[in-house]
């Protein structure tokens, strides 16, 4: 079986467009700044992966090449074999994205069809999963509930309740967990956990290493755009000479400064 995703000498530069470049008389390959420098990622299908690394270090840029939501200065993105822009690659990947990006003037379930409808699925299908969706995520009583007026907490289970609307056999949590109460974690954990252990390739950054202790089955730690380590966590804290998760990270990443 093909590697869930396989990243090749991803290189992101922002704002380096050749109408940006002319603007600045620069020629290419220069100029704007540069994210994520050729970067290499091969990520088996069905693990369970977690991408860590400090605010900027160029995780939600690797993110967004992969779900084709930036247009990426050089490398190879694959899904499951495929390029990631072709329509069936596209169709099988799931991103609950950093930022709560709900439509306003949609409620949770238009939210579910709309997004149903988007990658493809029948009326008759979206309806059901949207029913699944709302009572997996405890959305139910809140079906016609815009956005907007939904607690914080509810927003970000309804963005995770769309990632997973059309049954992504990659699903990709930029941070889901970010601002989430104690009770609404652990239960996302128990949810996540459950769809790792059907099948699904699960990809997820988080500031928090006790999360990825728990849930990663294996850790890439990134900064300033490059991969610094990739190993379990155990593997982490004996290359790093660390007796928790977070004391290798901070060694992993205090080395590279003082370096
Ligand atoms: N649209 C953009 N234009 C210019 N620079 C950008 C843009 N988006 C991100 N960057 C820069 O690229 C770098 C990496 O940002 P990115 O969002 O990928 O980091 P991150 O690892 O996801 O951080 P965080 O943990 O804060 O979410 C940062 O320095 C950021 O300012
Ligand atoms: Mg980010």
């Amino acid at each position: 079986m093909p590697n869930a995703l396989s990243i090749r000498g991803l290189t992101k530069r922002y704002d380096d467009s050749r109408r940006d470049r002319r603007r600045r008389r620069q020629p290419p390959g220069t100029g704007g700044f540069l994210a994520v420098h050729d970067f290499d990622l091969e990520i088996e299908a069905g693990s369970f992966f977690g991408l860590l690394g400090p605010n900027g270090a160029g995780k939600t840029t690797i993110i967004s090449a992969v779900c084709n939501l930036i247009r990426v200065t050089a490398g190879e993105i694959d899904v499951f074999g495929e390029p990631h822009d072709a329509l069936h690659a596209r169709r099988i990947v799931g991103l609950a994205e950093q930022d709560v990006n709900l439509d306003r003037f949609l409620d949770v379930e238009e939210t579910l069809l709309f997004h149903g409808g988007y990658f493809g699925m029948s009326r008759a299908e979206a309806r059901r999963r949207a029913g699944e969706m709302m009572d997996v995520f405890d959305l139910r009583a809140k079906a016609g509930v815009r956005a907007p007026k939904l607690s914080g907490g509810m927003r970000r289970r309804l963005l995770l309740a769309r990632a997973l609307m059309h049954e992504p056999r990659l699903v990709i949590l930029d941070e889901p967990t970010a601002g989430v109460d104690f009770e609404l974690r652990l239960e996302l954990w128990r949810y996540i956990r459950r769809l790792h252990d059907q099948g699904t390739t699960i990809l997820l950054t988080t500031h928090y290493l006790e999360e990825a202790d728990e849930l990663c089955e294996e850790i890439a730690l990134i900064r300033d755009g490059r991969l610094i380590a990739r190993d379990t966590a155990d593997g982490l804290r004996t290359l790093y000479n660390a007796d928790s998760l977070a004391d290798a990270y901070v060694r992993a990443m205090g080395s590279l400064s003082s370096g």
